[in-house]
């Protein structure tokens, strides 16, 4: 079992001496950028990207020092640096803000190979500095009250939970996030977006992930709209510490849907199914009629709210999650004790996705997640550099595909193009 949550200090209080933070990366970058402010004890004082027009637009609108080069943002006079860079590129990025001397809060996910999973965790240790994973959906207020509920033995100890992102997008919005054909949405395997649907299950229980199978699923890909490569969802099996099982649903499938749910040795729980793709934000709790114990019901539902700061979240993006992960992220630096979505956890989390690719290529097989806190494991996989990212294309990496390498059709290209040349885009 978890341990309890301990009391949070208050938000909205103007602390003596802010976090000084920069962020890297100006699209999802400005919810950390617009967030870091005195409600949290922060203040955003740097902004990095290499993409010239945009970030003099943004640097303007925050009315702060931008940068194009991420060596020069890092000798910013600044306490923190958060990671909204490319997916597959946030280890090396990570490690080389912790030896610059500077906190690190990074977007999903934390390392797009074992090794460098192995690297930054030792680089965390080596720091003594905060590393926190910025995964937003355990902070909705249903995850938060089902972490209260299974912390308080409502359920007894989680046997199977199901956790499901996923996230169809019509075709001209899906290309103009991606622009590139390099782009990393344009490469990634279906298995690596899995943080999502993981990580509230973590934050609930308190388990962690020790070994994963997957199948990937083809369907639904038109590659006429699309410049992608990748397959349009998986299905992720987890055996967790505890012996539980939990299952990950995840990509572009039609039906928009994040929803959990948990069986336990004595009820089960669960946010309601639709309308909408976060549900009516309602939890169930129910049990057998036969093990009702004193004081019990059979079945509840209930909208749930914040434990607290429930204003503050209500504004921000995510459910919530936005306003959360910069709150304890400043709370892990205040308090100098790593956040609950620390180094090992995020790596773990991150590993799933990379273990379960190479489980869907061999149509199922089981991976054993390694266990980053030792300094064997780590060893042992300094030099997993299995990576299916067109940088690190070479003999024996992995296509992103099941099906193998798939070049864009045509009618793709065409259209992506259309797209990129829109939002002035100019690269290949
Ligand atoms: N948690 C969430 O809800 C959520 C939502 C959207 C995106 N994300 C994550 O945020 C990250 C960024 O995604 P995005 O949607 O902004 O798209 P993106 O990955 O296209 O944006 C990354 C930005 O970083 C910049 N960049 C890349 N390399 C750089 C470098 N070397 N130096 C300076 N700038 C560089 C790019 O120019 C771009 O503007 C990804 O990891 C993604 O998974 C998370």
């Amino acid at each position: 079992m978890p341990q309890k949550t301990k009391k949070r200090k208050t938000a909205g209080k103007k602390t003596a001496k802010p976090i000084r933070v920069g962020v890297i990366g100006v699209g999802r970058g400005q919810a950390f950028a617009s967030g870091a402010t005195d409600l949290v004890g922060m203040k955003l004082v740097a902004i990095c990207d290499t993409w010239k027009e945009r970030l003099k637009e943004v640097g303007k609108r925050y009315g702060v020092t931008t940068y194009t080069s991420y060596d020069r943002f890092l000798e910013h006079d600044m306490d923190a640096v958060i990671l909204a860079n490319f997916f597959h590129e946030h280890a090396p990025f990570a490690i080389k803000a912790l030896e610059a001397g500077k906190h690190v809060m990074s977007e999903t996910s934390c390392n797009s190979t074992l090794a460098e999973g192995a690297a930054l965790c030792s680089a965390v240790e080596k720091s003594g500095l905060t590393y926190m994973l910025a995964e937003n959906y355990p902070y909705t207020a249903f995850n938060m009250e089902m972490r209260r509920l299974y912390q308080e033995g409502e359920i007894g100890d989680v046997a199977y939970a199901e956790g499901e992102y996923n996230h169809p997008m019509p075709a001209t919005s899906s290309l103009a996030i991606s622009p590139g054909l390099e782009h990393w949405r344009n490469c990634i395997p279906s298995t690596y977006y899995c943080t999502h649907a993981l990580a509230p299950l973590v934050f609930i229980t308190d388990t962690m992930p020790v070994k994963v199978n997957a199948l990937s699923i083809v369907h639904g890909r038109d590659r006429t709209q699309t410049v992608r490569r990748g397959d349009s969802g998986s299905v992720i099996l987890c055996r967790m510490s505890n012996g539980a099982i939990f299952r990950l649903f995840g990509g572009g499938t039609a039906g928009h849907s994040i929803w959990y749910r948990l069986h336990g040795t004595r009820a089960a729980m669960e946010t309601t199914r639709g309308p909408g793709y976060f549900g009516p934000e309602q939890i169930r709790v129910w049990r057998e009629e036969w093990r009702l114990e004193p004081g019990e019901v059979v079945e509840r539902t209930y909208k749930p709210d914040w434990p607290e700061h429930a204003d503050l979240a209500r504004r921000s993006g995510h459910g919530g999650g936005d306003f959360w992960t910069n709150f304890d992220f400043a709370q892990a630096i205040r308090s100098g004790k790593q956040p609950f979505l620390d180094v090992y956890r995020g790596v773990a989390m991150s590993s799933v996705g990379i273990l379960a690719w190479k489980s869907a290529l061999e149509d199922g097989a089981p991976f054993d997640v390694p266990d980053f806190k030792k300094k064997s494991s780590r060893r042992a996989y300094a030099d997993d550099h299995w990576s299916p990212w067109p940088k690190d294309a070479g003999p024996g990496q992995p296509p992103s595909s099941i099906l193998g390498e798939q070049r864009p059709t045509k009618e793709g290209l065409a259209l992506a193009r259309k797209i990129w040349k829109e939002i002035g885009y100019h690269g290949k």
